[in-house]
């Protein structure tokens, strides 16, 4: 089942003459053309996650497209994956989507490249180290149990309304010691309106330049305009106080370049706090929705973890000294971002003319690399559609082809905020499983919807059913009646 080799034929098609002479000729093979303005433009709006699997089921591990004038390259298997963000990575920058509109993230780690990128990353990183980041576990419990403290048993509620509330409280807490009320709840309005008019210039053939006071033009700008009044604000204010909050924006502030020595201006931090605000709130709180999700349809699991909970804490709330000991709680969080990562595709762009998987890839080429088609494969995941948390033992891991399973990425660009959120799902679970559990509504089917992060659609309705601590079952079910 396991395969370490590359192959570069298809995996379900045969190899047809087509695919002997465009392997010959080093160039991928590509689906037809949906349209001669759009290419396959009109596919990749439409439905993008089917688009990609198909696209590389039929017709192999890397396939050429065109998405309107872009020549884009979709590369699905892990070893061409490894090339372009490990062995290759300096032939490569971040694709065309995440500089669509550079007034937003700026000049932070996602979206900086070269010398810049690298005094960064070494600035931010020792903030997610494992050690620094446990100080915040408390916060996220106590964020969880601030967040169900308003839920009651037999209520209706949207998980994912309820899970983006809650690391919404999070991130605002352990990135800027803020309450969500005054500020933070600005900054969220600010960025839905953001996040909207990205994934409209994003599914455009031609983006409408910023300088254009278009509607949307304008609305953003004053959405920017909001974001920075808030995010100066925090850093006037704690440059004035100058006290160390053990929070990530007091880091930020304090952080020295090992080798000249220097601080981040106001401008850097105001990015790097916009960039890590934005990439780490939405992409967790829909890993957990869809966690939620999952196991609202798996009663077996559900039931399993709950054991694990009451073996490990016994109803009392999680701290992070129990966050080790929760493997199958780990087990379930993997399984969920294998089947429905908030990171769906990530892309980088070549800089020059190089070679992946012996295909030639002109530069400017964008080369994407879909978590959502590579993680479904059934050549690295028996009964890949499954949700089977069980299959995540160490062997496995070990035998897994290193970019079989990359829902945070990898190589030098690898997510900063992975311990953070691994954590964070690890301590919220249970902290709110020992208490209460979902079930979903009949009849409201849930889809993923690509947008810029893997959404439900219309959300993830349900009801909300109180679970007793000590035993784990709901108490209804307890005592043989139904649940509320
Ligand atoms: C389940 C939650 C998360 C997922 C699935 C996720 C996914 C990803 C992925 C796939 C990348 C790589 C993008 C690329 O290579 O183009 C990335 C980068 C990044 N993530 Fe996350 N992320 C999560 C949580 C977080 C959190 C909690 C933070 C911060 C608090 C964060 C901050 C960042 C930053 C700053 C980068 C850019 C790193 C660099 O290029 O140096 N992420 N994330």
């Amino acid at each position: 089942m396991q395969q370490k080799h590359l192959t570069l034929t298809t995996h379900q098609a045969p190899s047809t003459t087509y695919h002997v002479i465009m392997a010959a000729l080093r160039i991928p093979p590509s689906p037809p053309l949906v349209s001669w303005l759009g290419g396959h433009l009109n596919r990749f709006r439409t439905n993008r996650l089917d688009f990609f699997a198909e696209a590389a089921r039929t017709y192999g591990d890397m396939v050429k497209l065109r998405l309107g004038h872009r020549r884009v390259y979709l590369a699905s298997h892990p070893d061409l994956i490894e090339e372009v963000l490990v062995t290759q990575n300096h032939n490569f920058i971040k694709h065309f989507a995440l500089r669509l509109n550079p007034p937003v993230l700026g000049k932070g780690l996602l979206t900086s490249e070269g010398d810049f990128w690298l005094r960064q990353r070494r600035l931010v990183q020792p903030a997610f180290n494992r050690g620094r980041i446990t100080r915040y576990g408390p916060a996220m419990v106590a964020a969880a149990e601030q967040v169900i403290a308003a839920w009651r048993p037999g209520e209706r509620r949207d998980i994912m309304v309820e899970m983006m509330r809650l690391t919404l409280v999070i991130a605002a807490k352990t990135l800027f010691d803020a309450e969500v009320g005054g500020g933070a709840q600005d900054v969220v309005e600010a960025l839905n309106v953001l996040q909207e008019e990205f994934l409209r210039s994003f599914n455009r053939l031609v983006p409408t330049p910023m300088w254009i006071p278009t509607p949307a033009n304008l609305r953003q700008r004053r959405a920017i305009r909001r974001l920075d009044e808030i995010l100066y604000g925090f850093i006037r204010s704690r440059r004035e106080q100058n006290v160390d909050k053990g929070d990530l924006l007091s880091l930020l502030l304090h952080a020295r370049d090992e080798d000249d020595g220097s601080r981040m201006t106001d401008r850097q931090v105001r990015d790097e706090a916009m960039t890590l605000f934005l990439a780490g709130h939405e992409t967790t709180a829909l890993a957990l929705s869809w966690t939620w999700h999952l196991l609202a349809q798996h009663p077996l699991v559900e039931e399993k973890l709950v054991a694990e909970w009451a073996a490990i804490l016994g109803g009392r709330t999680p701290t992070v000294d129990d966050w080790p000991k929760l493997r199958f709680t780990e087990q379930v969080i993997l399984e969920s971002m294998r089947l429905y990562p908030p990171a769906y595709v990530i892309g980088r762009e070549a800089l020059a003319d190089c070679t992946i998987g012996g295909y030639h890839v002109p530069r400017k080429t964008t080369v994407l690399m879909s978590q959502w088609a590579v993680q479904r494969d059934p050549r690295f995941f028996e009964e890949a559609e499954a949700f089977r948390p069980e299959r995540w033992t160490e062997a496995f891991q070990k035998s897994l082809p290193k970019f079989a399973y990359f829902p945070f990425g990898g190589g030098p660009r690898l997510c900063v905020g992975n311990l953070f959120a691994m954590m964070e799902m690890a301590l919220v679970l249970p902290t709110i499983g020992q208490r209460f559990r979902f079930a979903l509504e009949p009849g409201r089917p849930v889809t993923p919807l690509a947008t810029f992060t893997l959404r439900p659609k219309p959300g993830i309705p349900g009801l909300i059913v109180r679970r007793d601590p000590a035993s784990g079952a709901p108490p209804g079910e307890r005592r043989g009646v139904s649940p509320p």
